[in-house]
């Protein structure tokens, strides 16, 4: 009996192809949904703060300038990617960032917590003209964003919008907006925003076990 049914769905091509993407479907919707009710749950922890001016305006300009073609802002769970750039990257960690910097295409290395792997000077430097840090560098140089002043007027009301949308800004923080990005250029704001990246993120706990156990084999006698 039921053999008939799949004999029938077998031989017809339109039934069958109906049928198939009828179930490709709903398995489709039983991965996406619980997606959509997880993602409100995600609840950034109290270490991480949403991006004080100086940062948020350097962040227009990396989004801007298309950096995230060539960076991803994304650690994955796999050994060879931790080893190489540190603890994995979890979801609370971008619940400021919109759109999220994750990017997909890595012509260079992944940017999540390159925050504090460099000096501020090496940062300008490198962004200015990278070949005088790194010769086989192909990153282009950015040499305009050195001269180029930050226009504090729109901040404000960026981050009223990102307020409205739950960053936690208080009427202090937007008020003070304008005067911090003062004399400021946009490499200013584009290496604040990159020593900001991954700064707040949890110790790696590999490397956090490894000290342990350094300071236990220091105090053994
Ligand atoms: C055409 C691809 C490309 C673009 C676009 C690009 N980069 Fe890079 N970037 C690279 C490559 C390749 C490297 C590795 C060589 C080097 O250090 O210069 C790199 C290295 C870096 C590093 C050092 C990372 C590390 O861990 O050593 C930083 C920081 C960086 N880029 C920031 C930026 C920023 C900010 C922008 C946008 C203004 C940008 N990049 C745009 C290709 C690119």
């Amino acid at each position: 009996m039921a053999y008939r049914h799949f004999e029938f769905i077998e031989k017809h091509a339109w039934t069958l192809g109906i049928l198939t993407a009828v179930m490709v479907s709903l398995g489709g919707l039983a991965e996406v949904l619980p997606l959509f009710v997880e993602a409100r749950n995600v609840r950034p922890p109290a270490h991480i703060k949403p991006y004080e001016p100086l940062r948020l305006a350097g962040r227009d300009i990396y989004v801007r300038e298309g950096c995230y073609l060539c960076h991803s802002q994304m650690i994955r769970a796999l050994r060879f990617e931790t080893q190489r750039y540190g603890r994995f990257s979890t979801a609370e960690e971008s619940v400021y960032d919109r759109p999220f910097q994750w990017g997909s295409k890595r012509t260079g290395p992944d940017l999540a917590r390159v925050g504090g792997k460099y000096s501020d000077d090496w940062q300008r430097m490198h962004l200015v003209d990278p070949r005088a840090l790194v010769p086989e560098s192909n990153m282009p140089g950015y040499p305009w964003l050195a001269t180029a002043g930050i226009d504090g007027a729109g901040i404000a009301g960026r981050m009223r919008t990102l307020r409205k949308l739950g960053d936690p800004y208080t009427d202090a923080d937007i008020a003070g907006a304008a005067a911090a990005l003062q004399d400021k250029t946009e490499l200013d704001a584009l290496v604040a925003y990159l020593q900001g990246l991954g700064a707040a993120s949890e110790p790696e706990p590999a490397r956090a076990a490894a000290a342990a156990a350094v300071s236990l084999a220091e105090r053994s006698p």
